[in-house]
């Protein structure tokens, strides 16, 4: 039990780590926070920093995902991986580094599912892009990648093996990325949710 607690607190204090603030302030003097859309993530670090900051935010921000989920097993501790993977997910959206003002809480989502199920985080890239290339939303990108995800555990679980925790997670995920996206709604249906120009 104690061990599990353990996990349970690493992953949301690895999750917490903020990526976009400590690039932003390290390498470009730069709180991320105070431009753009406010968010602590990659596509608000793209925004401000460009492209070279935005991928390693980005990327920094998939592996929190990855390593709290991949923690029981590092650790040789009997709990379900996406456990960690959840807490990870909190810890990167409410971060205790960040004043509890993080991200929207899609790529670390995105790397607990690279971590659990690889083929599954191929779809959701996927979908996002070809969300993206359709819409040039990455706000409306991200919420289309989420209901595919939950889509797919439920279309697999029909046709061949149901997995419970990760339907739960995974309707728990995207339910909590549309909930983040909120302000990005009400942006998408005033049409001031500014687009991509590069895809
Ligand atoms: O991952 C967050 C993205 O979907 C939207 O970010 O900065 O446009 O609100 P932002």
């Amino acid at each position: 039990m104690v061990q599990i607690l353990i996990i349970l607190v690493l992953a949301y204090l690895l999750g917490s780590i903020p990526s976009g603030l400590i690039i932003g302030k390290v390498f470009y003097k730069t709180d991320i926070r105070e431009h753009g859309s406010g968010n602590l993530g990659g596509t608000n670090t793209f925004r401000t920093l460009g492209i070279k900051a935005g991928l390693v935010v980005t990327i920094a921000d998939i592996l929190k995902g990855t390593l709290a989920t991949a923690l029981p097993a590092l650790l040789a501790v009997d709990m379900h991986p996406l456990l960690a993977g959840v807490l990870a997910v909190i810890g990167h959206t409410y971060p205790i580094f960040a004043g509890f003002r993080g991200g929207k809480a899609v790529a670390t989502s995105g790397g607990v599912i690279l971590c659990y199920e690889p083929l599954l985080f191929i779809t959701l890239v996927l979908a996002f892009f070809i969300g993206l290339y359709i819409s040039k939303y990455v706000s409306l990108s991200s919420m289309i990648a989420g209901i595919v995800g939950v889509l797919y555990v439920l279309v697999s679980g029909i046709i061949g093996v149901w997995d419970p925790p990760l339907l739960v997670v995974i309707t728990l995920m995207a339910t909590f990325v549309i909930y983040r996206h909120r302000t990005n709604i009400k942006r998408i249906m005033n049409k001031t949710e500014p687009k991509i120009k590069w895809l």
